[in-house]
């Protein structure tokens, strides 16, 4: 059995990921569920909420000797400002995913470049891990467009209204409109296998490089 890392989230679609991810690398990830609220601070960047939460859950760490992970991620939307952005829990549970396409509707067209040009997103991570001595951070981006419909039914989040941009050969996101080794041929993150959506995925590449820096 590899190193024990805790993993404080709510959220079991995320421990699945990096549980299947980081078990590959030789940890063993555990969620992590405290009894007491953890609350996120109002801040502007991903950051200082991964960082905020650190703090707050330490004194709840089963032993000492393990590792404490916070991930937080949001979906920033190039023509709303970036917005939900830190907010993106928060408009996950009011407007949800049709009210963010409602918000783009005027945007619809129906070449599928263009589309990738108009409506460009990104999700964003930051993975902070208490390695016994400090906090390190990762960071992990994954470009791509807010699809016109809902699609798919697996994920969780924004994944059925999120199509990644393709990849080249080494894992690098393209521009829309280019075909790369790597692609969901324009399905949302909901519609692919959890092994496809990883290949893209801003989480894993926040893990990678956190796991880099061990
Ligand atoms: P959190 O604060 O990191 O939990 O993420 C903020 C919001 O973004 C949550 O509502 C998540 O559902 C959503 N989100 C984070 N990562 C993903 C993802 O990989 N796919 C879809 N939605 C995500």
């Amino acid at each position: 059995m590899g190193k024990k890392i805790w993993f404080l989230t709510g959220n079991l679609g995320k421990v699945k990921e990096a549980k299947q991810h980081l078990q590959k690398l030789g940890y063993d990830v555990e969620q992590l569920v405290v009894d007491v609220e953890i609350t996120e601070p109002q801040a502007d960047n991903i950051k200082a909420v991964a960082e905020a939460k650190i703090t707050q859950a330490l004194p709840h760490l089963p032993n000492e000797n393990d590792m404490l992970l916070v991930e937080d991620a949001g979906l920033f939307i190039e023509h709303l400002n970036g917005f939900p952005g830190v907010y993106s829990a928060y408009a996950l549970n009011t407007i949800g995913c049709n009210g963010v396409l409602k918000l783009l509707a005027h945007l619809e067209s129906e070449d599928p470049v263009m589309n990738g040009q108009m409506r460009s997103a990104e999700f964003q991570a930051v993975a902070a891990l208490w390695t016994g001595e400090g906090i390190l951070f990762g960071n992990g981006i994954c470009p791509g467009w807010i699809s016109q419909k809902i699609d798919g039914e697996g994920g969780f989040g924004f994944d059925p209204i999120f199509i990644p941009f393709d990849l080249d050969a080494i894992g690098k996101p393209l521009a829309p409109g280019n075909y790369g080794e790597t692609s969901t041929h324009g399905a949302t993150f909901a519609a692919v296998e959890l092994d496809k959506k990883q290949l893209f995925s801003h989480r894993m590449r926040a893990l990678n490089d956190l796991i880099s820096q061990l």
